[in-house]
């Protein structure tokens, strides 16, 4: 009797926090997101990089411009999108990897005249191994199919991460600093017409700027080509009245691939 009624408690309390939105269990003890953040703030001001193992040979003087010189090594010797690919697999500098499942490298048409560049892998994305598989990526393809674009089309799809963040938090500045070599290439080789700039940290990455709310909607040059810096669809889901918005630059794109095609 005691025993059906605890779980009938604990069926309560399950339903209760499904109500107030929680959709995931994956951990056996709970995460403390305060702490989390304060670590996060404490790295952000001291930016960390994991050293590359080097056996036999003297510690490097400094270790975030050997990471940056590695990685523009790695991305300039890149011939191909799947030499990028290895390229990213086997650098060690970026501490995100090591709490990856996956690397995310990109999904979609290589060679497609729309290329679109989001933040980095949550959880979906790190299951699989592709960008924008969630619910952020379902939206994504609902907004692409209304102006007759879709991933297995005419469209190809990367993130300034290849590596999902701990508790999908922001990636570091340092973090950013080490893709960039990688993103360069990695559009230099899909050489698309233009570029979908989603959210604010491939606005950073891509533009050395934030400030989505001004920036969306303006065409601007990245990477030497036509970029429209665009919503973040998993902020669209969170402010779905921007949809609106949303909408009025998917037709600036729609109109500038007719206008150039
Ligand atoms: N958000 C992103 O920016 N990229 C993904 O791949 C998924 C969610």
């Amino acid at each position: 009797m005691e025993s059906a009624l605890e779980w009938h408690y604990a069926r309560a309390a399950l339903d209760w926090q499904i109500d107030l939105g929680v959709d995931e269990a994956i951990c056996e003890l709970p995460v403390d997101r305060f702490a989390a953040e304060a670590e996060a703030r404490e790295a952000r001001s001291a930016p960390k990089v994991a050293a590359a193992p080097a056996p036999g040979v003297a510690p490097k003087s400094d270790p975030v411009a050997d990471a940056l010189d590695e990685a523009r090594q790695r991305a300039s010797g890149a011939d191909t999108l799947d030499a990028l690919r290895e390229a990213l697999a086997g650098y060690e500098h970026c501490e995100l990897k090591r709490g990856a499942r996956n690397l995310v490298f990109c999904d979609g048409v290589p060679g497609a005249r729309v290329m679109i560049v989001g933040e980095a892998p949550g959880r979906d994305e790190d299951i699989q191994g592709k960008p924008f598989v969630g619910r952020a990526g379902g939206l994504l393809d609902r907004m692409l199919e209304a102006i007759g674009l879709s991933r297995t089309e005419n469209v190809y799809i990367t993130n300034v991460m290849p590596w999902r963040p701990p508790q999908n938090r922001d990636p570091l500045p340092a973090e950013i600093a080490m893709m960039q070599p990688f993103l360069s290439r990695h559009i230099a080789l899909a050489d698309p017409d233009v570029l979908i700039i989603t959210g604010n940290i491939a606005c950073d990455a891509l533009l050395g700027r934030r400030g989505i709310t001004r920036l969306r909607g303006q065409w601007t040059e990245a990477e030497g080509r036509p970029a429209l810096p665009m919503f973040h669809p998993a902020y669209l889901l969170r402010q779905p009245h921007l949809k609106r918005e949303a909408w009025a630059d998917l037709l600036e794109l729609s109109a500038k691939l007719k206008a150039t095609g």
